[in-house]
């Protein structure tokens, strides 16, 4: 038997996830941003799953990841390389499978005329991230008609979207419509967390990521998705420990009274946070029930108390019963790591 330590991926939450970001999106295109295995989903599932809903439009971070996207869709896409081409090869597969980068610099252009690449592109700019951007937006631009590329917009990222009243919110947009109007482009800016809040009607394109996997990117303000991705172990065994017994490496707990364990097949090695040792839950039999001690690389242990549970049942991490974004917060963390974080060794069970 395979160690159940798995990732049950929801497709039908997925869906609904995508028809409510359509709703918020209003007239703008939605790039579904499946990136990093989509979020550590399961990129060629989650691609098909949102093409079958209409999307047309899916971004990932380098030429790999869009070829394996192209190789698995059924439907032709747009795939934009939202880190754009790191060399010569990679100038090449952009070409060969009609994939659309990001642009910063000349140097890019240059790989791209030479790998006779004739489709289109965004420029990125910097409008208060501190992160990639072209230097000189109006030159490339240039560069870019001169070399007869297709520039399909104006391509920046909100760094702090998460809060809605942050100042830099304000200023970042400003700055964005600015350089669009002087540039003659459209643009895309929002992330999940910016079209929940953000006029959607001034973009031309939204590319919202974490919201499609169900995570609230505005824990403040819910808009009602449904987690995609249910992490769960199995009860290997249920032990009676007298009162005065230490558990796990480092012996940081002891039972208090005489204690029903529980020893669960899932650990930091499958991409559970070290940091929810003797602080985080899990999810069995309708009742949430404590971690204790130190989550181990394979297996973690929980009290049952009075807990009715047997070897066998299954037990949620996170999912529908306990929120990414609750565990992420409890690990210092946020969903996004969490999600990626899961380990190749943890199976991914899809259920429509
Ligand atoms: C450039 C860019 N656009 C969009 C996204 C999607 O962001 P989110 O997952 O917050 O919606 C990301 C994610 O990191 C990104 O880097």
């Amino acid at each position: 038997m395979t160690r159940p330590a798995c990732a049950v991926i929801h497709l039908d939450h997925l869906r609904q996830n995508f028809r409510r970001i359509r709703s918020l999106a209003g007239e703008a295109e939605i790039m579904a941003v499946v990136k990093a295995n989509a979020y550590g989903h399961g990129l060629a599932e989650v691609a098909r799953t949102l093409a079958e809903e209409g999307c047309r439009h899916f971004g990932v971070t380098d030429a790999t990841e869009g070829q394996a996207l192209r190789q698995a869709l059924a439907f032709p896409a747009s795939i934009t390389l939202l880190s754009g081409i790191f060399d010569q090869h990679d100038a090449q597969l952009a070409a060969i499978h009609g994939l659309t980068p990001i642009m910063f610099n000349e140097l890019q252009l240059d790989w791209l005329r030479h790998a006779g690449f004739s489709g289109s592109l965004w420029l990125k700019v910097d409008t208060g991230m501190g992160r990639l951007g072209a230097s000189q937006p109006e030159k490339l631009l240039r560069s870019c008609e001169q070399a007869g590329f297709h520039i399909r917009g104006l391509l920046s990222h909100l760094a702090c979207a998460e809060e809605p009243n942050h100042p830099l919110n304000r200023q970042q947009i400003e700055r964005f419509f600015s350089l669009c109007s002087h540039l003659g482009l459209p643009g895309s800016l929002l992330n999940s967390a910016g079209l929940t809040h953000e006029d959607t009607e001034r973009f031309s394109c939204v590319r919202p990521g974490i919201a499609l996997y169900g995570s609230e990117p505005v824990p403040s303000r819910p808009i009602g998705l449904k987690p995609v991705m249910q992490l769960q172990g199995r009860i290997m065994q249920i032990r009676d420990l007298p009162a005065g017994h230490p558990i796990s490496y480092g012996a940081t707990f002891y039972t208090q009274a005489p204690t029903r364990i529980g020893i669960v097949s899932l650990g930091y090695g499958d991409g559970l946070p070290r940091q929810l040792s003797n602080q985080g839950d899990v999810f069995t039999q309708g009742r949430r029930l404590p971690i204790i001690g130190r989550v181990c690389m394979d297996y973690t242990i929980i009290r049952l108390d009075d807990c009715p549970a047997e070897a066998g049942d299954w037990v949620e991490f996170w999912g529908a019963n306990i929120m990414a974004n609750e565990v992420a917060r409890q690990a210092g963390s946020i969903a996004y790591e969490l999600f990626t974080g899961v380990t190749d060794r943890v199976q991914r069970i899809i259920r429509e």
